[in-house]
């Protein structure tokens, strides 16, 4: 996708009138609308210091309303640097292909002169970064029920992006932050700027390195090699964070930091799990499934990408510890996976092949290889 059809395309009438963009391969039909400048700045009051939803490293993110009267979320990118730009067209291309219940779909954008939009629906209960450590969480607790909810469907999001979306998408920015929560707190991972795509017949790339201190896997970290398994790694991390409620990097009161992990696995060793989990749930945790979760969030984490699951074996072991007793389902010959469709899991489940458990398992054998 060449920079310039972005450019264009807010002043194209007949694009606007299609919505659907022709390339050398065919014609696309894009689901997003493209909204005027006027709209936007109509629906956040000019951008007011008041809509601010928050900040992130790209840009600064506004709630609006429309004049249908739907709430949005904007994000306005700061500066127009080649990698803004870059970080808009990636954002627009990909969010434009993935449509899952657990990913933030892309409502919308606009491009015109020195200002890139993007619009998403707003999502009300904002991100589990806020509930897990910001002032959302005196607000509402997450409990644990809906903790593994949330990983779990965060889970079969990135799951989707890299198993069935074509190609496939490596997010490389799995953070708290980037976990949007509804209405009803259901997850929608968001963000999808720093996302990689990776043609089918490749096992990994090596690139610049993006992401978030804390969350990156040290192969990326140090040499910038990236693969599905760098997200399975900050899945990781995120799933000690979302059972113990702390941060991926805390500074000790000495001043020196610690990762979550050096706090996480000698507790671990010792069999300390009630320990493990978030105290402010005052202990109302399933011990076995608290277990499980930790070993898988190991998995995940180990130091070699070879050792780590897969998102499909994370959903799995997933589905199984937390009891929603849905399976991954693979379609023919194994090639075509599908993982918690959007509409019609229940039916998909019932008439689908049920995947074999895979030869990775944490499963009920608790036993922790901390090798
Ligand atoms: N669709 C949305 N609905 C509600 N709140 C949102 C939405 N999108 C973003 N936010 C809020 O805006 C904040 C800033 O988001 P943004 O993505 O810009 O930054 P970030 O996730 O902290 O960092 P990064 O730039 O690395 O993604 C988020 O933490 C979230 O609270
Ligand atoms: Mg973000």
């Amino acid at each position: 996708m060449k920079l310039c059809n972005f450019c264009c395309l807010s002043n194209s009438k007949n694009y606007a009138a299609n919505n659907s963009l022709v390339a050398s391969s065919g014609i696309y039909e894009y689901p997003w609308e493209i909204f005027s400048l006027k709209e936007i700045l109509h629906a956040t009051n000019n951008f007011h210091d008041d809509n601010m939803l928050g900040e992130g490293g790209f840009g600064t993110v506004y709630w609006g309303r429309t004049a249908a009267g739907s709430e949005i979320a904007v994000k306005r990118l700061k500066t127009m640097t080649a990698m803004a730009e870059m970080e808009f067209v990636v954002e627009v291309e990909v969010l434009g292909r993935v449509r899952h219940k657990n990913l933030l779909g892309l409502r919308g954008y606009f491009a015109g002169g020195n200002e890139r939009l993007i619009i998403n629906d707003y999502m009300p209960n904002r991100s589990l970064l806020s509930h897990l450590h910001g002032h959302n969480a005196d607000e509402v607790l997450l409990n644990w029920q809906m903790r593994m909810r949330i990983a779990l469907g965060s889970a079969e999001g990135i799951a989707y992006l890299h198993h069935e979306a074509s190609p496939h998408i490596i997010h490389r920015d799995i953070k708290a932050s980037n976990v949007l929560l509804d209405s009803k707190f259901r997850p929608k991972v968001a963000d999808f700027g720093f996302a990689k795509l990776m043609p089918d017949d490749v096992s990994h790339l090596t690139t610049r390195v993006k992401g978030t201190l804390g969350y990156l896997a040290p192969e990326y970290a140090m040499w910038g090699k990236v693969s599905e398994g760098c997200d399975v790694y900050s899945f990781g991390i995120l799933l000690f964070e979302i059972v113990s409620g702390r941060k991926p990097i805390e500074k000790l009161p000495t001043g020196k930091k610690r990762d979550i992990l050096q706090w996480a696995r000698p507790l671990m060793e010792q069999g300390k799990w009630d320990q493990l989990a978030d105290q402010r749930m005052g202990g109302l945790v399933d011990l076995t499934q608290l277990r499980s979760v930790l070993v898988l969030a190991l998995k995940c984490t180990d130091g070699n990408p070879d050792n780590r699951p897969t998102m499909i074996e994370v959903v799995e072991v997933l589905r199984r510890e937390i009891g929603l007793g849905l399976r991954v389902k693979v379609k023919g010959e194994g090639s075509e996976v599908k993982v918690g469709d959007n509409k019609k899991e229940e039916e998909e489940v019932e008439d689908g092949v049920m995947v074999d458990t895979p030869s990775y398992s944490v499963g009920r054998n608790l036993a922790v290889d901390m090798r």
